[in-house]
């Protein structure tokens, strides 16, 4: 007889923390699933995963990571029922009121990583202040994809560079290109982590993920918590990161 539902979930241990990912970036997935497993409606679920971010955020600043890039909404998610959309929207404006209004306290650099221009002017005004008041801090930065697609990313990134092509004489180079990547001055992410057992990377971070470790877990976003996170860093310090090379 199995004793698997008489077992309890082994804590993860400790991640080693001098060897830490300078930068987690996480598909917030699973909402919806969660959601409906309660038979709750999917917008609970996006309410419970947007209170996740905020502990899985608060965890990474205390145990030291740089940055926590994460997925909220993509260039495809417009394709969902308007109410769900207005619910997302909703999150995101709770999220930065209350950050606007915790910023000295949790003194977290926020930016946002997408193409801001079709949301509310409320939202644009909410993420503008927060942006520009929180750049002071230089402990954790979170970065927030919103309306954030990674080919779209790319191509915007070429049209800008075609733009200014030339103008130097200088060719294109990888560097000089990712300039242009919404992710300027942000290092590429080392381990990105995607929950509710899906095994993709829907167009996040196209450019960035060249040499990310990548983490799959069936935990659903909203049940991921502090030993999940363990579990995740841990499993990537027993990765061997060659970039291409050999040891
Ligand atoms: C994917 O789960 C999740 C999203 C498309 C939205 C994520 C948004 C939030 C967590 C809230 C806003 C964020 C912040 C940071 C305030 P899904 O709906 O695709 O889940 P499913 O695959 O189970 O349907």
């Amino acid at each position: 007889m199995s004793m698997g539902i008489f077992r309890r979930k082994k804590d993860a241990g400790q991640p080693d923390v001098s060897r830490l990912p300078c930068h987690i970036a996480i598909i917030m997935d699973g909402n919806g699933r969660w959601a409906k497993k309660r038979g709750l409606p999917r917008t609970a679920g996006h309410a419970a995963g947007a209170e996740t971010f905020r502990r899985i955020a608060t965890y990474c600043k205390e145990i030291g990571v740089r940055y926590l890039t994460v997925y909220a909404f993509s260039t495809e998610n417009w394709k969902r029922p308007p109410e769900e959309v207005a619910a997302i929207m909703k999150l995101l404006k709770k999220f930065l009121t209350e950050a606007l209004r915790d910023m000295e306290k949790n003194r977290v650099k926020v930016k946002f990583l997408g193409d801001l221009e079709p949301l509310s002017d409320e939202l644009k005004t909410l993420i503008a202040e927060t942006e520009k008041i929180s750049q002071k801090y230089n402990g954790v930065q979170v970065n927030l994809c919103v309306n954030y697609g990674g080919r779209d990313e790319i191509v915007r990134a070429v049209n800008a560079c075609m733009r200014d092509a030339g103008k130097d004489g200088a060719p294109v180079t990888e560097e000089s290109f990712s300039r242009y990547l919404y992710t300027d001055g942000i290092p590429d992410p080392d381990l990105i982590i995607r929950p509710s057992g899906e095994y993709r990377l829907s167009n996040f971070l196209m450019w960035q993920s060249a040499y990310s470790e990548l983490y799959f877990t069936d935990v659903l976003w909203p049940d991921f918590d502090k030993n999940e996170m363990n579990r995740a860093i841990c499993e990537y310090q027993t990765r061997d990161r060659r970039y291409g090379g050999i040891k």
